[in-house]
């Protein structure tokens, strides 16, 4: 019972340290990076966090000197210290543990990191933050001996004030991080792909004024493309009453507003002459926001995405969204993708198959592919890891789930290229789950209405007709656009009867076909009847592209995957030794012939 409540005390300051409000548009702001080489020691039985009768060091007020997060050294000769990081070995940061060591490419638990630093032109008169683009799974921090915070999810962003306990040399960050998958987490105990672990994306400072301009929305009014809707906060003791300047040189504006007690703002421009954004026109404007110590600048697309009947509408326009799905993996390099180059790789790639929109599966993806796909002109899906048989009547999984939705949201409300926000892949339907996901849908909606919601639903035969699939799932009414993952051919059903497959749907609204496919070992050629060819995974895509042309009110597709990723779910000898293979590029970069029919079938549509 004790450990018990000191659970739930420890979820609830997580969800308090959570709330730290995330840095609006850290990405441009000038910081100082701590990514690079970092000492870490593996902790299998969490010894440097628990005492030997399992009570955390953590929170209590003399930590045991075994609390790893104090950084310890031996006295004297004499004293025991039974850790020392600097004579650990080290590791990438960004980077996760089990692609850089060969020891730990199955290894879920907990590792140490430890990042020593000094202060680049410290200024005691400022406030500091440290910034994480994420930390797969549960991170917690602590900076010069002290807790700075926790956070639970692995692919989010999450900052926390270190002001009070930073100083201008021999600083030392300690972040013990733990990817252990759990029944109640998100995602839960069983995914198809690799739980990659560690700190897995960009670790940087921002140094700020006492009031600094925290956060702000800058997109068009829903369903009004001659206005542009605005809200800006700010933090610190003299947010409130303080003039802020905004500009967008390109549209004319120029305006100055005051905040009110709260250091917030909320204001409609109308604007004239406005380059939409969009797949063959994506127009950036740089917007500045302003106060007396403060500036951010960003790059900014704007655009409306609406549906209307069965059509998805980009700036009032039908668009047919041409796509691919794609998990967040460099798998040439190995392991976990997390940089600008990264993106580089996978979204040239979909664009050289002819794409103007992506899936980011299953949960949201670094930084980086978000504001290159702004500036490609590449449409965007993002999801939360609310995947397959998550704990539906659990709050605190709730919770999570909730807190993954903000902070994606936060992080990417200001995207042109990011147009629908999806809740989940391919859950069981049930109340418990409906409820679930339709709180979630209703969050969404609450914190950003210019978006469109959806989820990955899954489709079956009907029990009269085989050849006649359907959806059944009540949360096809809350979604905004229809989207189900479609395996006849792979997953059931015969690859020669593909062409005989109807799809009887009676809804009005847009249809995504969110996942179909087959898996192909590279270089592998056979008949196209043998499963695991080359020519196998070709047929597939030559039968079911025209069929699914057919679905009454189809709008996109983003067919599973672009390219062969690592699962500990797909064992078999020799085709597949720890990958999916249903890419249409190899681990090793070589498109199989499937990337071809896919190419040509996009060339064909306007
Ligand atoms: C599912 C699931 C994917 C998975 C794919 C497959 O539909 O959403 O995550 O990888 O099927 O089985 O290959």
């Amino acid at each position: 019972m004790k450990f018990i409540i000191s659970l739930n005390i420890l979820f609830i300051t997580i969800c308090t340290w959570a709330n730290q409000p995330l840095l609006q548009n850290n990405y441009l702001r000038n910081g100082q990076s701590l990514n690079g080489r970092w000492h870490y020691i593996v902790d299998v039985y969490e010894t440097g966090y628990y005492n030997y009768r399992m009570e955390p060091h953590d929170g209590t007020e003399n930590p045991g000197s075994s609390a790893f997060f104090l950084n310890k050294k031996p006295k004297n000769k004499t004293d025991r210290i039974e850790y020392d990081f600097d004579a650990a070995p080290t590791m990438n940061v960004p980077g996760d543990w089990n692609s850089q060591k060969e020891k730990l490419f199955y290894y879920e638990g907990t590792v140490w990191y430890k990042k020593s630093f000094n202060v680049e032109n410290y200024d005691a008169s400022k406030r500091y933050y440290v910034h994480f683009g994420a930390v797969n799974y549960r991170a917690d921090v602590y900076l010069n001996g002290k807790k700075l915070g926790a956070h639970v999810g692995g692919f989010t962003p999450f900052n926390f004030e270190m002001t009070h306990l930073l100083q201008e040399k021999d600083n030392f960050l300690i972040v013990k991080v733990d990817n252990k998958r759990a029944a109640d987490e998100v995602p839960t105990l069983s995914t198809d792909w690799w739980n990659y672990g560690g700190i897995t994306r960009d670790v940087t400072i921002y140094e700020l004024d006492e009031t600094f301009i925290e956060d702000y929305k800058i997109q068009l009014t829903k369903n009004n493309n001659k206005e542009v809707s605005i809200y800006i906060q700010l933090n610190g003791e003299n947010k409130g009453n303080q003039n802020v300047s905004l500009s967008i040189p390109e549209l004319k504006i120029n305006k100055a507003f005051i905040t009110d007690d709260e250091g917030y703002v909320a204001i409609k421009i109308p604007v004239k002459r406005v380059s939409y954004w969009s797949d063959t026109n994506p127009k950036l404007y740089e917007v500045t926001i302003a106060i007396a110590k403060d500036k951010v600048t960003d790059k900014i697309g704007f655009r409306t995405i609406e549906t209307k009947g069965k059509e998805i509408l980009l700036n009032g326009k039908k668009i047919f969204l041409k796509g691919i799905s794609i998990h967040e993996e460099n798998v040439m390099r190995g392991g976990r993708a997390w940089s600008m180059e990264d993106a580089k790789v996978l979204l040239g790639w979909a664009k050289e198959l002819g794409c103007n929109y992506v899936r980011l599966a299953h949960y949201p993806h670094n930084e980086n592919m978000i504001r290159l796909a702004d500036q490609m002109g590449i449409l965007v899906w993002e999801e939360i890891p609310v995947y397959w048989t998550i704990q539906w009547t659990n709050a605190e999984t709730y919770q999570k789930a909730e807190t993954q939705l903000t902070e994606l949201i936060q992080r990417d409300k200001n995207r042109a290229s990011s147009i629908i926000w999806s809740m989940a892949n391919e859950t069981p339907t049930s109340q418990e789950r409906l409820t679930f996901l339709t709180k979630l849908a209703t969050k969404a909606r609450a914190l950003d209405d210019t978006r469109l919601i959806s989820a990955a639903l899954e489709d079956h035969g009907k029990k009269e007709d085989k050849n006649i699939m359907i959806v059944e799932d009540e949360f096809a009414e809350v979604v905004d656009v229809l989207s189900f993952n479609q395996y006849y051919g792979w997953y059931g059903g015969e690859i020669d009867n593909i062409k005989n497959i109807r799809w009887e749907i009676d809804i009005d609204k847009p249809v995504i076909i969110s996942e179909f496919g087959a898996g192909a070992l590279q270089g592998f050629h056979a008949d196209k009847m043998t499963r695991w060819s080359e020519e196998f995974q070709e047929l597939l895509y030559e039968e079911t592209l025209p069929t699914l042309a057919k679905i009454p009110g189809i709008s996109g597709i983003t067919p599973w995957t672009l390219v062969d990723f690592r699962s500990p779910r797909r064992t078999l000898l020799p085709y597949q030794d720890g990958w999916n293979r249903k890419g249409l590029i190899s681990e090793t970069g070589n498109k199989k012939k499937a990337f071809y029919t896919l190419k040509a079938f996009y060339e064909n549509i306007e």
